[in-house]
């Protein structure tokens, strides 16, 4: 095993101001071009639920579907540290919560993910304290798209990114290992990655975040159209190993994302 990626690497990587790349992922097939080609964090994201399933939102994805898309990416991982998104209404209680991130973490997640601020913090504390490693998700939230009626750039206003601001910092004493923020004005994000000694991993939210996501669907053009956060990698370096490796280079390079996929 070649420079597995461990938790604390993220941390250093932080540190010395090296950018984290990091991809969606769903399939063994998927997991090992990206893992060969360095991307450093893997996401079994439920946005499966929109790009693998059709869906128009993340909503009724299960466990079980997280479970079964772990497993077989897993099987395509050597380098890569992998996440496990937890699905919307798994960790509505400190039971459930405990039980959706051990079955995600026996089919191999690293890391666990989930969405929210201080409304999940006892959630997250007790994940945290079962051992488990845990990943935040602040700003737009898929799994809370009916509460805010559509696709919208969060925390515009300085109450709201205050309050975001207030969760990274709450998310990080609680123990998490890196949040993501989507959707969020660049400058915000910049104040967070600051502010916090976590890593930050942005998805439309500038520059300035520790790593970046996309999900890997956006990145080669198959999702039908391209988000304004993401950028189509395919077109220009002919296979889709070599658009991961230029999007891996563009993130370690700060070339992506640009203002063209950020919000002010
Ligand atoms: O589910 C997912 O793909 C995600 C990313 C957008 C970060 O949570």
């Amino acid at each position: 095993m070649t420079n597995k990626i461990k938790s604390s690497d993220l941390i250093k990587m932080k540190e010395r101001g090296e950018k984290i790349a990091c991809l969606t992922v769903y399939d063994a097939g998927f997991a090992k071009v990206l893992d060969n080609v360095g991307v450093d964090v893997l996401l079994v994201g439920d946005s499966l639920g929109m790009v693998l399933h059709g869906e128009s939102d993340t909503l009724q994805v299960t466990v079980d579907d997280m479970v079964y898309h772990t497993k077989i990416a897993k099987k395509g991982i050597d380098r890569s540290l992998l996440v496990a998104d937890m699905p919307s209404n798994s960790y509505s209680n400190v039971k459930q919560a405990l039980k959706t991130a051990e079955r995600l973490v026996e089919a191999g997640a690293e890391v666990v993910k989930l969405e929210g601020g201080s409304e999940v913090l006892e959630i997250i504390t007790s994940i945290h304290s079962r051992g488990f490693l845990v990943c935040g998700h602040l700003g737009f939230q898929p799994q809370s798209i009916e509460l805010y009626g559509g696709y919208k750039v969060q925390g515009k206003n300085q109450e709201d990114a205050e309050r975001i601001l207030n969760d990274a910092k709450a998310l990080e004493q609680a123990g998490v290992l890196m949040i993501v923020l989507e959707c969020i004005p660049q400058q915000l994000a910049e104040k967070i990655s600051l502010a916090i000694s976590i890593p930050t991993i942005g998805i439309g939210a500038g520059i300035h975040c520790d790593g970046q996501v996309l999900v890997l669907y956006d990145l080669i053009g198959v999702s039908g159209y391209i988000p304004r956060m993401a950028c189509d990698f395919l077109s220009n370096n002919g296979s889709i190993k070599n658009a991961v490796s230029e999007y891996v280079r563009a993130v370690k390079a700060r070339e992506f994302p640009t203002a063209e996929q950020s919000f002010n």
